[in-house]
């Protein structure tokens, strides 16, 4: 597509519950603010009835609707589609779309294991459409502030990342759909977790900001894993990862959605020189010797946050120059592909007994399961950077698994379906 035009980017949405409902948002907001700009031209969704709050405004607007995503496609004048859809669907629907000569934004997590991203590689090569992958937090001035201090030396040269979130789920997050906290959904692997779904973002952004250059993601080679589930879930609901990268950086990441207080991402960069750290709302900086000094803060609320994704999306669509920010590619997300599917090959996922959890009641979400005490267990390994089983603290902890993540191309599969393959 050519950048010397400034006709409007004709877009078709896929989905029209959950999260697309923040797209369509995004889109509204963003509507005049930037060049090129979007036009929904088309929506899709399974069930167009159940949406019947959104489709005669859509209508109204002339946004043609569909309840088959491959008429959509058929649409006589689309440029785009973006893709709000179950995990299983982004590899599939990616490829389709392209194959058809529409160019892609896929909502994150790229896909359900590696393989299917290389063949969303492969095929968008075939097509020479472009594909981009909605990961909000990298264009965001707060990410593009942060690399460029790190790729300027402020805190030296930059040796480690730590990343502590503990974002809740309650029982109805994992019973809203068919594909949530599940491993596979028919024959496609889907591998939702906190790491490759909610807080996929911040394990992304914590690669791209140990990257050795502005556009590079470091690429990991070692990964050291331990996986727990509290909640009645075929993946895991708590993860503890320590990762070595090729460029010789060391990370550190503990997740949970099994936890009652909310907190993080805490997002911690260690260099030789100093200390930083990376908030949704600021940026702080302590080199040594020095106090602790906010270099950057924002107000943007969360669609004000998600505006700079729509901004970038539309020029890496358009072809434009990437003007400041680095585009997430479908080869920028292979690092955090390794990651998840190595942590998912390197070791079980093991249940958290019943006497060390608990159910607690949500005013506004209903029931939730979280681990006794697992708050004061996150601060204590990320302080002392130990793994989980090591602090001591969880008497039901197993020690980590571990993987090679070098050439890592392929996922073999959990380490549960190995053991039974294996075991015959
Ligand atoms: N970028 C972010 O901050 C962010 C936040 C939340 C979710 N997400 C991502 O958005 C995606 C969707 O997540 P969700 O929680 O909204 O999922 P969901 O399952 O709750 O909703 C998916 C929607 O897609 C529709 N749908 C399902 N199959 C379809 C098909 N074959 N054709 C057309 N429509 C179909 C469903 O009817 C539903 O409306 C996931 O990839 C998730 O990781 C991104």
């Amino acid at each position: 597509m050519s950048s010397s035009n400034s006709k409007p980017i004709r877009l078709g949405v896929c989905g029209l519950g959950g999260y697309a409902r923040v797209v369509l948002k995004m889109l509204q907001a963003a509507a005049d603010k930037f060049e090129p700009r979007f036009e929904l031209v088309a929506a899709c969704d399974l069930d167009l009835a159940a949406h019947g709050d959104l489709t005669p405004v859509l209508k109204d607007r002339g946004v043609s609707l569909y309840e088959n995503y491959a008429e959509m496609l058929k649409h006589p004048a689309l440029d785009v589609v973006w893709l709000p859809l179950p995990i299983q669907l982004h590899a599939p629907y990616t490829k389709q779309a392209v194959a058809a000569g529409i160019a892609v934004i896929c909502e994150k997590p790229t896909a359900g294991c590696i393989d299917d991203l290389y063949d969303m590689i492969k095929v968008r090569d075939e097509s020479g459409q472009p594909v981009f992958i909605s990961y909000h937090t990298i264009p965001h001035s707060a990410c593009v502030k942060a690399k460029t201090l790190l790729m300027e030396g402020v805190i030296g040269k930059v040796q480690h990342a730590s990343l502590v979130a503990s974002w809740p789920r309650h029982l109805q997050y994992y019973n809203r759909n068919n594909w949530a906290g599940r491993l596979k959904v028919d024959q496609t692997w889907v591998l939702d977790s906190p790491m490759n779904n909610a807080l996929s973002h911040f394990v992304n952004l914590v690669l791209y900001l140990l990257g050795s250059s502005f556009d590079a993601w470091a690429d990991p080679c070692w990964l050291d894993v331990e996986l727990y589930r509290a909640n009645k879930i075929e993946n895991f609901d708590t993860v503890c990862a320590q990762l070595k990268n090729c460029n010789k950086t060391t990370a550190q990441v503990i997740l949970t959605h099994a936890a009652k207080k909310q907190f993080g991402p805490e997002l911690k960069i260690v260099g030789d020189q100093g200390v930083m750290w990376w908030e949704q709302d600021r940026i702080r900086i302590a080199r040594h010797g020095e106090a602790v000094e906010v270099v950057y803060e924002h107000g943007d609320d969360d669609i004000a946050m998600r505006l700079s994704l729509v901004k970038s999306a539309a020029r890496f669509i358009y072809g434009m120059p990437a003007d400041g920010v680095s585009y997430t590619t479908l080869e920028s997300t292979i690092p955090h592909m390794k990651v998840v599917c190595g942590a998912s090959e390197a070791t079980p996922v093991y249940d958290v007994p019943a006497e060390f959890t608990y159910t607690y009641d949500d005013p506004s979400n209903g029931p939730a399961v979280a681990i006794k005490g697992f708050e004061e267990v996150i601060s204590a390994c990320s302080d002392g950077g130990l793994m989980l089983h090591e602090s001591g603290l969880l008497q039901f902890a197993k020690p980590h698994g571990s993987i090679d993540l070098t050439d890592y191309v392929s996922f073999a599969g959990p380490a549960e379906y190995q053991a039974i393959s294996t075991n015959g």
